[in-house]
């Protein structure tokens, strides 16, 4: 696939030209069309996109179609979704789409139809869910499992984390209570808290690592495996022996099982992933297990089929209808086009509380990135900042900075429509409806006081310049009809292939990130400096003066 530079192509350069004519129009201005609301909303996959809010019009969107037309943009999303070996630098297919694939369909790539391969997983990993569930799968002292710690970082934590905390109402009623945490960092922190509370007769740790090869898991892994050992093994119960601690209380889900088995993990506790997984991808599969852990195997199923209805969706829609392509043209009118490089995830529903984090991770570390397909630099904006936290809160902290700072910023509000009407009792359920309205209003009233500044209110006469709100900064709404685990999986896919959108049309890869290898290699050399006392003298000033500090601490 070798493309001339994208800033080259007639759409780009007309974008550029029209920008001259729209950068000075307000929001406001924009807004006295009435249709616009309607006209620049979609529906599909039980979510309402409205881009009405972006500093756009007709002619831009028309334009940006022409530009994703030039990046041949219905030839990407086949080459995605059949297959292809569109993760050109390592040579593979990127197949999270494959992972939500019905049973029936088949999809062959490289002469292989990947999709019975994937049923298998999911039934191995619902054969261990059962048993979990069901107490029959035991610690070694023959006591049921309790506490399941995740221990995985990146694509392998993030992605399970913020599915389990979103979808938590969904665990089902009718299964013995397991708790599901997460432990990622490699300073062991969150694990040794962990490790202070709970019981290890009824403790399982899942290491979850694609490549099994990631220093702060499998450090967290060591430490883990060493407190099993001591707790249960040298202080314990004599009839425990070191494999059944490692066959009852670890579980190793990974695209190597070769390192799993050598790391001491038994086959029968192996769940096996494919190279063409991209990490921060992954929670469709195997790496999924801590959602199904908590959600159920039948909800798990929803959530892919939810995340499939996305996909079908993006391969079939016209590209003017097609959410995944509309939010990545907006994306890249505020990035290439605007100057507009920081961009806000501000979900109002406190069960989204790690969407932001997880949609860091996924915009970029997929598209951060300045060399094309060819190798050659870029010369425009790619992604673009990304960061978020809950609305509600983030009003108490960062909106300041949205309404009355100098950046211009591009945010995405995300609310559910309805919220419980599962709540049974009916003064509960009146004051958490209320609560609902009431986090609407605010999602919605920061909106339009974004767009609309000082506008937004109706106060005659002039205002001082510290109340002064310059409005028009622009946004993008995603209304889902409920959370639910077939509407969250569409929210991720959604995001997914807006990602693939956008790097399609800067030509750059998404499903690589070897700007992450370079840090690891001379982390590992560091590490080997702090313990052997010795090779410092070679760094810089800085880093020479902070390892000396380690040192006197040490020696303390
Ligand atoms: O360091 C970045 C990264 O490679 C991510 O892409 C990945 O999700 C994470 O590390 C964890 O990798 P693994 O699952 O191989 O342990």
């Amino acid at each position: 696939m070798s493309h001339p530079p994208i800033d080259q192509a007639p759409a780009w350069q007309a974008l550029a030209g029209h920008a001259e004519t729209v950068r000075g129009r307000h929001l406001r201005e924009l807004f006295a069309d009435q249709r616009r609301g309607l006209d620049f909303s979609r529906r599909a996959a039980g979510l309402t996109l409205d881009l009405s809010k972006q500093r756009w019009c007709h002619e831009t969107l028309g334009l940006l179609l022409d530009l994703a037309r030039e990046a041949r943009m219905p030839e990407a999303i086949e080459a995605l979704l059949s297959g292809q070996h569109v993760n050109i630098s390592e040579d593979r297919p990127a197949l999270h789409t494959a992972l939500r694939l019905p049973e029936e369909a088949s999809l062959v790539v490289d002469g292989n139809d990947v999709v019975p391969g994937v049923h298998e997983s999911l039934a191995k990993m619902g054969t261990m869910v059962e048993r979990l569930h069901a107490s029959q799968w035991r610690g070694a002292t023959g006591r049921p499992i309790h506490d399941v710690v995740n221990l995985g970082v990146g694509g392998s934590d993030l992605g399970p984390l913020m599915v389990t905390h979103a979808l938590a109402d969904y665990r089902p009623d009718d299964v013995p209570h397991i708790d599901v945490h997460f432990a990622s960092t490699m300073d062991g922190s969150q694990l040794v808290d962990y490790l202070s509370r709970f019981n290890p007769e009824t403790t399982l740790f899942v290491i979850s690592s694609k490549s099994f090869t990631t220093i702060d898991t499998l450090s967290n892994a060591r430490t883990a495996q060493d407190w099993l050992m001591t707790r249960l093994v040298k202080e314990g119960n004599a009839r425990v022996d070191e494999s059944m601690v490692m066959r009852q209380h670890f579980i190793g889900v990974s695209a190597k099982p070769d390192k799993m088995t050598k790391w001491g993990i038994a086959e029968s506790s192996q769940l096996e992933f494919w190279e063409w997984v991209g990490g921060r991808y992954s929670l469709w599969g195997a790496i999924g297990l801590p959602i199904a852990l908590v959600i159920g195997m039948k909800n798990f199923r929803d959530l892919l089929a939810g995340a499939h209805a996305m996909d079908r969706h993006f391969a079939a829609a016209p590209l003017a209808d097609n959410l995944p392509v509309l939010l990545a043209l907006a994306g890249i009118w505020n990035a290439n086009f605007l100057g507009i490089r920081a961009h806000s995830i501000l979900p109002y529903d406190g069960r989204l509380e790690y969407f932001a984090a997880y949609l860091e991770q996924l915009e970029m570390e997929s598209n951060g990135k300045s060399a094309t397909h060819e190798g050659h630099e870029v010369n425009y904006s790619t992604c673009p900042v990304l960061w978020g936290q809950l609305g509600p809160n983030a009003q108490h902290a960062f909106y300041q900075l949205l309404h009355q700072g100098t950046q211009p910023v591009v945010c995405d509000f995300i609310a559910p429509l309805r919220r419980y009407d599962e709540v049974k009792d009916d003064a509960t359920r009146a004051h958490l409806k209320a609560q609902h309205r009431l986090t609407l209003a605010n999602c919605f009233a920061q909106s339009r006081l974004l767009m609309l500044g000082d506008d937004a209110i109706d106060e005659p006469g002039e205002r001082p310049g510290h109340k002064r709100y310059r409005g028009n900064q622009p946004s993008t709404t995603l209304l889902l009809d409920r959370l639910t685990p077939a509407t969250l999986g569409a929210l991720i896919a959604l995001y997914e292939h807006k990602v693939y959108v956008q790097a399609t049309i800067w030509g750059i890869n998404p499903f690589d990130q070897w700007g992450v290898e370079l840090g690891k290699q001379i982390a590992g050399e560091t590490g080997d400096m702090l313990a052997n006392h010795a090779g410092h003298e070679r760094m810089d000033a800085s880093t020479r003066a902070l390892i000396e500090a380690v040192w006197q601490a040490e020696a303390a």
